[in-house]
């Protein structure tokens, strides 16, 4: 069975296929994309009946979505919060409503750990510091002062928090290394080269460009390049995620750096749901495996690279 034949709450249907409501962030980036379509793969096949909505970054569409499954009766409700802050009266009506919620990719800051059965996704915090380590590294030996500029993910997002963080506190070790700008570029490749071109009219002498994600990246690239420098030379560029685009720019030699963020969250969120479902014991907390890419890797790996 399994055939959704419109909005009707039929509870009878007949299958006993496990239903996920999922509320996605949104689709402003390469990442999310490829999330998106490894969530939808993988809940087909394993014959689990996916309700997906996309919150175009708002955080009251979540709720809304939410809210909306809750009503409709939905097994158990995953979501990758768009924003850390504000979740505990809706996660607390699942609760109540005993619908388990699983957590994907982005953390809440919800301090009752109760509202949700499990976590799963990177350790941004991490990121942020191989990206740090990266840049480190790369000045070693020198004593002059290295101007960064750096795009923020969305506000009060896990992963800008998280990144922030994570670099602030391995560059801070060195004064040499001094953050001059710093703003979000809400993860989009517009936001990112609109927010680098008033960087680049500001500071005529940015040295390195830190982007929380590979898309506001790669709108940067087009900024530095129209402002008839060269990204990767003039300008040294790290960001985060290594999507496709992202690594072809890394093998081109216009990015020098990229921590990897990885987006296939599906297969083990099925594997979570189904265990969940099943009433198993869950570990609070998965955490995503992934590396880091130089120029040489990138050229290495891009041939079979999937996203
Ligand atoms: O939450 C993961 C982040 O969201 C990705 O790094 C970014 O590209 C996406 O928009």
């Amino acid at each position: 069975g399994g055939d959704d034949s419109g909005s009707g709450s039929d509870s009878g249907s007949g299958s006993d296929k496990i239903v996920l409501g999922f509320s996605q962030v949104g689709a402003e980036s390469g990442w999310r994309t490829a999330n998106t379509k490894s969530i939808q793969d993988s809940a087909k096949e394993a014959g689990i009946e996916l309700k997906f909505s996309d919150a175009q970054q708002k955080q009251e569409n979540q709720i809304k979505a939410i809210r909306s499954y809750i009503q409709q009766k939905v097994d158990i409700i995953a979501f990758s919060p768009v924003v850390e802050s504000g979740w505990d009266t809706v996660l607390k009506e699942a609760k109540d409503a005993k619908i388990p919620v699983i957590l994907t990719d982005r953390a809440v800051d919800s301090t009752d750990t109760s509202l949700y059965k499990t976590f799963i996704g990177s350790d941004f915090v991490e990121e942020g510091k191989k990206a740090g380590d990266w840049l480190v590294k790369e000045y070693t030996g020198k004593t002059e002062t290295v101007n960064i500029v750096e795009l923020q993910g969305t506000t009060g997002s896990a992963p800008a928090n998280d990144r922030k963080k994570g670099f602030g506190d391995v560059i801070a070790a060195d004064p040499k290394f001094k953050v001059i700008a710093s703003q979000t570029g809400d993860f989009t490749r517009a936001k990112g080269k609109e927010v680098m071109e008033a960087f680049l009219k500001a500071n005529p002498d940015i040295d390195v460009l830190y982007a929380h994600n590979d898309d506001m990246g790669l709108g940067a690239i087009e900024a530095i390049e129209g402002a008839g420098k060269k990204p990767g030379v003039d300008i040294k560029i790290i960001t985060v995620d290594a999507v496709k685009d992202g690594m072809q720019a890394l093998a081109d030699g216009k990015i020098n750096y990229i921590v990897e963020c990885s987006p296939l969250l599906g297969p083990q969120l099925m594997d979570l749901v189904e265990k969940v479902h099943a009433g198993e014991t869950v570990p609070a907390r998965v955490v995503t495996e992934e590396t880091t890419f130089t120029q040489e890797q990138a050229k290495a790996v891009l041939p079979s690279r999937q996203y």
